[in-house]
This record gives C-alpha cells, structure tokens and sequence, in this order.
C-alpha cells in the first residue's frame, strides 16, 4: 500500500469513527464521573469552571452534549468561537484532511500551503484598503502586533486611546488598555491610555460628548498618541452598538491629528451580519489596521500597505495550527457561498426572529427585560437590575435547564446571546425562549 493509499484509508477510518460516535450517541461518562472531572479539573487550574460545563465531544448543530450525556442549547458558543456549532461535517471532513498532513503547527519562518490560502481568502474578502495579512493564534496575538506595527509607523509614540469598556485581550499590553482595572491588579502602568465615552443611545449628547472628550485628549496629548483603538460593537462591554455618524467626526479628528485608526474586530468577524463591521457601518475609508480572531479559528492583523512593519518586528514561532487554518479558510468560504451574510442573510434573519422573540418574553414577563441591544448573532439584553450577582445566577439557572449563555458588561451587565447562526433552527431558538421563559418565572 502506498502512502496515498494509506492516508485514504485513515481519512475512512477517522469518518467512519464519526459516524459511529454520532450512531450510538453514548456519553463517555456518567454523572458522578463528569462532576469528579471537573472538580479535578478546578482543583488543577485553581479555579472552578463558570458552569458546569464538560463537553462530550459529540455535540451537533446548536447542541452540545455534556460528558454526562445531558444536551445543552449552546448559546455561549466559546465566547463566540463556534459559529457553525458543533460537530458540522463540511468542518470536520476539512479538519481531517488538514490533520493528515504532515505538519500540527505552522510557522512564520516556514509554512505549508494552508498559511496562504488563509491570507489569499481573508485579503480577497477584506475591506477596501486591507492588502497586507500577517496570522498569529490568539486575538490578543494579532493585537500586540498591530500596536507594534502604528507605534513603529508613529515614530515610536506610545500613547493610545481606547473607548470605556473596552476589551482587547489579556495580554500585558492589551490589559494596560481594556477598561477593566480588576483585571489588571498588580500590573504597573508603562504607557498613556486615555479613554472616550463609548455610544450611549440613552443620551441624545452622546455623540457630542465623545467627540470632544477626543478632541480634549487630542489637544492635552495629541503628539504623544500613537493610535485610537475601537470595537465597532462592543462585545465584552455586552454587544453596544454606535451609528457609523456616532465614528467618522472622531476617525476626522484622528486623521488630522495623525493618528492610526486600529478597528479590533476579533468578536465582531463574521458575526454582524457581514464579514467584516468595517463594512457594516461602511468604514472602511478610516480604517487603517483591522484585528481578527474567534470565528477565524485563529487570529490575523491585516493592513494598508504603507503600514508593513520593519523586518524582525513582528514574526514568533508559530503562525497558525495547520487543522485551524484550513477550517478557518472553510469558514469563510461557507459564510459567503451559503447565504448567510448581506440584509437578507441568515444571520440577519436569525437576528429578527430574536428580537421577535425578545419581543414576547418581554410582554410575558412586564419590567423584567430590558436594554436589547446587538446586532446580526451577537444580541444582549438585560434581566432586571442587571445586577452581577443575578445575572450570573440566571445564566447558571438557565445552563441547568439546557441553555448555555454567558453575560457581558460588569455591573450592571446582561445576558449575551451569541447565536450559533451558522446552524440554528427556528425549533432551537423557540426552544432557547422557552427555557429563558421559564427560567424568569
Ligand atoms: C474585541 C476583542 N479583542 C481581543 C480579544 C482577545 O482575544 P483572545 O481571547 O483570543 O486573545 C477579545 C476576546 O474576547 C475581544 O473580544
């Protein structure tokens, strides 16, 4: 048997095995054995998981089955990572075939032909302007190398300015920047963030008030900012959306002041309704460095051209993982072929039939919902006070009657609904309604 011959049979065998796991559904473990698992799995990491959440392996579509054998509606979706839910075949059959090459990790020194088929796609598909691509693993990844790259084009300034409850990553740098100063306790300050008042619909000076508060940064600092970094949705602020008019006076401003406009589109990519919110909100003029990750299955900076880093600035050992990068391309691929983007994708008709359903459970349960807000399959809205401590408690309630969802926001917060558009059913969403329906009574 040659090696093609070999490489066809194990492709077989490894199919074969997915149709059996999916014929016989069996849980690999009862419930007592899932819950020492976990304990065991707190006990290693120090910290007990948000809910009890361990995961078969076995899960289809918008479901997951638990290790235990319990089925839960996956409305959490990794933090927005599966948007094609679990276990979809188009993905598997193109994780197997890239798993059967002959490298697990790709590098940026030396790549195989999946590092330029990712780039190729996403750069074909990317906002006007975007012609330089450079892939890494984790959105914070790609975020350290585009404020390397504007500092390195700002002659090294190294101030920037970011939107309050913002989030850009855990890294070093990138928690100096997210607005969340609980996640930083014990770091030093080592450069100037100065932070804008992000969209409030509530108040009709919004726009106004952030405009000048840049300008007031601008004036005070201007020369020491290097770039002015925005999630065009908010996502772990809980899924806040601005108007387009809401960015261009304050990407103006920026431009006159030579400062970079960074779009971090690590949570919004491919979620909005469009691939990119850059084009959403019809951006893509002021946009000169973009970040992506989550639905990418890894992480990419893309950039105009005059931005190409100094060799040696940016690089690392590893690129991508070969399996993540071939689905990820996969992905993109099926997200433009298969209808799920545009005013009358998927995603956007997803996002009617929720709020509809928003609608309804609002009407049931008078006072108790409010603050929707979102777009395309990222919504969010808020259950009473928004308190943490309740919301956190309903999530955990609903994750018991078989709905996962996670909150956003701090306090108050809210329920984040990332919907799994890339395989929902209209059943799964009503069956979603009815748990969070009972779950407030
Ligand atoms: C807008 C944004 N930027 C960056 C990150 C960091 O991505 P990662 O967790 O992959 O490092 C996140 C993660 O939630 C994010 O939402």
């Amino acid at each position: 048997m040659d090696f093609g011959e070999k490489f066809e049979r194990g492709l077989r065998l490894m199919m074969d095995a997915i149709a059996e796991a999916e014929s016989n559904g069996r849980a690999p473990l009862d419930s007592p054995a899932m819950q020492a698992e976990l304990a065991e799995i707190a006990r290693l990491r120090g910290r007990p998981a948000f809910y009890p959440y361990l995961g078969s392996g076995l899960g289809r579509g918008a479901r997951a089955m638990m290790a235990e054998g319990r089925w839960v509606l996956d409305f959490a979706l990794g933090v927005g990572v599966h948007f094609f839910g679990h276990g979809n075949l188009d993905l598997v059959e193109t994780a197997i075939r890239a798993a059967a090459s002959d490298l697990v990790m790709q590098g940026n020194l030396l790549f195989n032909r999946e590092y330029h088929a990712l780039m190729k796609t996403l750069l074909e598909h990317a906002p006007r302007g975007m012609e330089r691509c450079w892939l890494s693993l984790s959105g914070a990844d790609a975020n350290e190398n585009a404020l390397k790259l504007i500092r390195q084009k700002r002659d090294g300034r190294p101030g920037v300015i970011a939107f309050r409850h913002c989030f850009h990553g855990r890294t070093t740098a990138m928690a100096e920047i997210t607005d969340r100063p609980d996640y930083r306790i014990g770091q030093p300050a080592t450069f100037p963030v100065e932070y804008v008042p992000f969209y409030d619909r509530a108040d009709p000076d919004s726009a106004a008030k952030s405009l000048g508060a840049l300008r007031e940064i601008i004036r005070r600092n201007g020369d020491r900012i290097a770039t002015f970094i925005v999630e065009l949705v908010q996502g772990e602020a809980g899924f806040v959306t601005a108007p387009r008019e809401f960015f261009v006076p304050m990407f103006e401003e920026c431009r006159r002041a030579g400062i970079v406009i960074w779009a971090d589109e690590v949570q919004t990519f491919a979620r909005t309704g469009e691939l990119f919110a850059t084009d959403l909100l019809k951006l893509a003029d002021y946009i000169d460095v973009i970040t992506l990750g989550k639905i990418l299955q890894g992480s990419a900076l893309l950039y105009r051209k005059d931005f190409t880093p100094d060799p040696g600035l940016i690089s690392g050992t590893f690129s991508g993982v070969t399996v993540a990068m071939a689905v990820g391309r996969r992905i993109i691929e099926k997200l433009i072929g298969e209808g799920y983007l545009g005013p009358s994708g998927r995603i956007k008709t997803l996002e009617h039939l929720t709020r509809e359903h928003l609608e309804r459970l609002s009407r049931k349960h008078p006072g108790r919902i409010s603050h929707v807000d979102g777009v395309g399959a990222m919504l969010a809205f808020r259950v009473d006070d928004g308190s943490l401590e309740r919301t956190r408690a309903f999530i955990r309630r609903c994750f018991d009657a078989g709905l996962a969802l996670y909150y956003g926001g701090h306090d108050p917060a809210c329920i984040r609904l990332f919907l799994p558009a890339g395989c929902l059913t209209e059943d799964e969403l009503a069956g979603a309604f009815d748990i969070l329906s009972r779950c407030l009574e």
